[in-house]
């Protein structure tokens, strides 16, 4: 067997930058061929012959090549079996269980309002027993351990909290991160926890890189941060990262039946753990412990941002579930934010991608809380004014976790003498257009639209950014060059940049960066996610959560661009949405006036009252017999049109104008609405908007999203009504549960009604089922069909 590996004139000893392609497929197919050995005598034969430390420094040799020579890494690669980093960036982990964040408390009243919050959905009285774990919060980026059959498979960054990066191999190198968990251990276990940089470490690391004159870290968390994203493990390997676990991700069978169950038995596996923790009964033992946790705050060896409670039955965690992103079952309580003082040099501008333009304080360097700071935003015009911010001032700046900073007050006392007061702008400091402030709002917009040099780049940059297409190698600087140039101009030139621009022997461009520029454009052009599409568009009110719902319900990208140009083409016109928003007449009124209208026999009643000048309207519009229709929406309706000739017009138009199905579906889309509905419309009736997009899906690969899990739970896309009182769950956890399944909740009881469930003391709502013919369940009957 031992030949086998023997066959290369033995390589390893060559240091990775110095190996010749020959060598290194050489090496590449003895490291596959030795790690798949090993791999079999440690998991079949349990008689492994190396050390845990010789096998990773295996499979890190391997890394280091295959990072130096990517187009050699075999399709048996250990590096794939773990599925670790391929050299154009981390591959992609989509994590088992989605890995959440967190919501935060600022004060008491809002850690005594998440408490009630947990009491009022389990049902549980004020003074019914309900136990938190307690534990400080790290300031350092969070990542998922996978074990299989106790052995670490696989490591992840949270990422977008679906899918994050695949950090194995340099996980690895963590010290405090085990490779192997002794037994008992269940079949797959996920530990997730926190990886960071103690401060001494990180003073140390810095102060070896000053004398080296390498650039510094701002603070622990950038350091670990950065020394996890390593395509080189090697590197990872001489920094100081340690890991806390605290929570678990996907596991095989229960493994504790509290929070503080789970920190004891990661104890046992070698883990360690956040400390100082407590068992806390109740708001006051919480907010005491915050208090101490404050005071000991710079006693402790790494920098925390804050604490966090979690209920510590897991039951009830796992009744309570998450709302979006964050579990209802735990919130951080954050440190107040850092302040600090230095002087306002000047008030700058910035352009955003939809034309807003924010101010930018400038500021003299400062170092808040560990980050040196010299730009914080000033938010708006107002804002400025409301502060009375001068330049040359004195400010308090304020940082708190990763919120930009921000410029809290003004030290008058410390005022110059000759300052004044802050002027707005009136024209786009980039192209020069109107910059204008609409009635009603903040925001100071330039009307330049497409010809904004700087909307153009920022709506590019928006195209490349991390949610987005997260295209590695086109940052800021990057667009701006290739936008000056004209290489690019619309998000389509990215993908037809190769072939067309030479960038080989431009300042700053060789041969080998440009082939990565190269691939990983065309890595994101054969396969992407629809919702990142639409969310890279950068359409007003359109974020991430509103793309990705999109993206759910119209599935493919051609599907999507008909619908919205279908919408746009159904959306309500202008007679019709006033009669709808007409204060005093309401959506339900409006339409049966239309239907009123719509009637051929209307006309002859009308033309009955016409020229009767002795009649106020709102007597006449009261005594048509419109259904519905009280006094108080007459008045309404004859303030707003003056005359019956007026009123009739508008009704007679808005007849036609009401909106088609297409913008009804659109405006129903979750997380969409009006605002977000129009801004697509919008969007989708400018030709040029419309030829980029085309022109992005004639070149991607889009990948059509999943519609919504029907199917696999039987009260999917059903409608169920909950009524009296539910014995096991209070009202609210129902509903999250049911829709959770894909259910939807209605307040009260119709012709589409598909379940009422009826609690004890069902009164009104049951027996309108029961006339309906709606199908009544018991609480026992609702919880066996939705399977317990
Ligand atoms: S629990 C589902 N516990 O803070 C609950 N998180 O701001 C998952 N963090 O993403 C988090 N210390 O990366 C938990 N003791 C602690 C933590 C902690 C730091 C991080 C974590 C999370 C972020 C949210």
């Amino acid at each position: 067997m031992h030949d086998l590996f023997d066959t290369p004139p033995n390589p390893r000893k060559i240091d990775v930058e110095a190996l010749t392609p020959e060598q290194a497929q050489a090496e590449l197919a003895a490291l596959a061929a030795e790690v798949a050995h090993h791999d079999r005598l440690y998991h079949q034969q349990d008689q492994p012959e190396i050390s845990d430390a010789d096998y990773d420094a295996l499979v890190r040799r391997n890394t280091a090549i295959e990072a130096r020579f990517p187009e050699l890494r075999r399709a048996d690669s250990p590096s794939l079996r773990v599925g670790s980093a391929p050299a154009a960036g981390f591959g992609k982990v989509r994590h088992a269980v989605p890995m959440l964040s967190l919501g935060n408390a600022f004060s008491p009243d809002d850690v005594a309002e998440f408490e009630a919050r947990v009491r009022r959905f389990l049902g549980l009285s004020d003074d019914a027993a309900l136990g938190f774990v307690a534990e400080p919060k790290i300031d350092g980026l969070s990542c998922s351990l996978r074990y299989e059959r106790g052995e670490l498979v696989l490591a992840a960054t949270r990422g977008d909290g679906a899918e994050g990066e695949n950090v194995t191999a340099n996980v690895r190198t963590i010290r405090d991160v085990p490779k192997r968990l002794p037994a008992p251990f269940p079949e797959v276990l996920e530990v997730r926890g926190e990886v960071y940089m103690n401060r001494d470490d990180f003073r140390a690391m810095n102060a070896a890189r000053a004398e080296r004159e390498e650039p510094l870290f701002a603070n622990p968390r950038n350091a670990a941060a950065g020394s996890l994203r390593q395509l080189d493990p090697t590197i990872t390997a001489g920094r100081p990262l340690c890991f806390f676990g605290y929570a678990l991700g996907e596991v095989s069978e229960p493994i504790a039946e509290t929070q503080w169950g789970i920190r004891e038995r990661l104890k046992g596996w070698g883990f360690q753990l956040n400390r100082p923790a407590e068992l806390c009964d109740g708001n006051d033992k919480l907010l005491a412990y915050y208090e101490g946790i404050g005071r000991r705050r710079a006693g402790l060896p790494f920098d925390i941002d804050g604490v966090v409670y979690k209920v510590d039955n897991l039951e009830l965690q796992q009744r309570l579930g998450f709302v979006s992103r964050a579990p209802r079952w735990a919130i951080a309580h954050k440190f107040p934010a850092e302040q600090a003082q230095t002087r306002l040099k000047a008030i700058t501008i910035q352009v955003g991608r939809t034309g807003a333009l924010t101010p930018v304080a400038e500021l003299e360097d400062i170092t808040v809380g560990g980050v040196v700071v010299s730009r914080a935003t000033l938010h708006n015009e107002d804002e400025i004014a409301r502060k009375d911010i001068r330049v040359g001032d004195l400010v308090v700046v304020q940082r708190a976790g990763d919120v930009i900073p921000q410029v809290v007050e003004v030290v008058l006392s410390q005022r110059p003498a000759e300052s004044a007061p802050y002027v707005p702008v009136e024209t786009c400091p980039v192209c020069g257009s109107l910059a204008i402030r609409e009635a009603g709002e903040v925001v100071r917009r330039c009307t330049g639209g497409l010809i904004c040099a700087a909307q153009a780049k920022e709506r590019l940059r928006h195209f490349v950014s991390r949610d987005a297409f997260d295209i590695e190698g086109l940052g800021e600087k990057i667009i701006e060059e290739f936008w000056d140039e004209g290489f690019i101009k619309s998000p389509v030139d990215i993908f037809t940049l190769e072939g067309r621009v030479e960038l080989v022997g431009r300042p700053g461009w060789k041969e080998k960066s440009v082939e990565n520029l190269f691939n990983a454009i065309n890595q994101r052009r054969r396969g992407i996610d629809l919702h990142r599409v639409i969310y890279a568009l950068g359409i007003r009110h359109v974020g991430e959560v509103t793309a990705k719902s999109l993206a759910r319900h119209y599935t493919t990208m051609d599907g999507w661009i008909d619908a919205m140009i279908a919408a746009g083409q159904a959306m309500p016109g202008p007679d019709w949405r006033d009669l709808h928003e007409l204060n005093g007449v309401g959506p339900v009124t409006a339409d049966t006036i239309l239907a009123w209208f719509a009637d051929p026999e209307s006309g002859s009643k009308l033309d009955f009252y016409a020229g009767n000048e002795a009649l106020r309207l709102e007597t006449i519009i009261g005594s048509l017999g419109i259904k519905r229709l009280n006094t108080r929406a007459a008045q309404a309706l004859a303030t707003r049109h003056g005359t019956l000739a007026d009123w009739r017009a508008a009704m007679e138009r808005a007849v036609g104008q009401a909106p088609g199905p297409a913008w009804l579906e659109l405006v129903a889309t979750p997380d969409v609405g009006e605002v977000a509905a129009e801004e697509l419309a919008g969007f989708f009736a400018e030709e040029r908007n419309l030829a980029i997009v085309r022109g992005l899906a004639d070149r991607l690969t889009v990948l059509a999203a999943e519609a919504p899990k029907a199917g696999n739970s039987p009260v999917a896309g059903k409608t169920v009504v909950f009524t009296g009182t539910l014995e096991k769950m209070t009202r609210s956890e129902a509903k999250a549960r049911a829709e959770s399944l894909g259910a939807k909740v209605a307040g009260s009881v119709s012709g589409k009604t598909d379940y009422l469930v009826a609690g004890a003391d069902a009164g009104s709502k049951a027996a309108k089922a029961k006339e309906l013919g709606v199908e009544i369940l018991t609480e026992e009957e609702w919880l066996a069909r939705i399977g317990g």
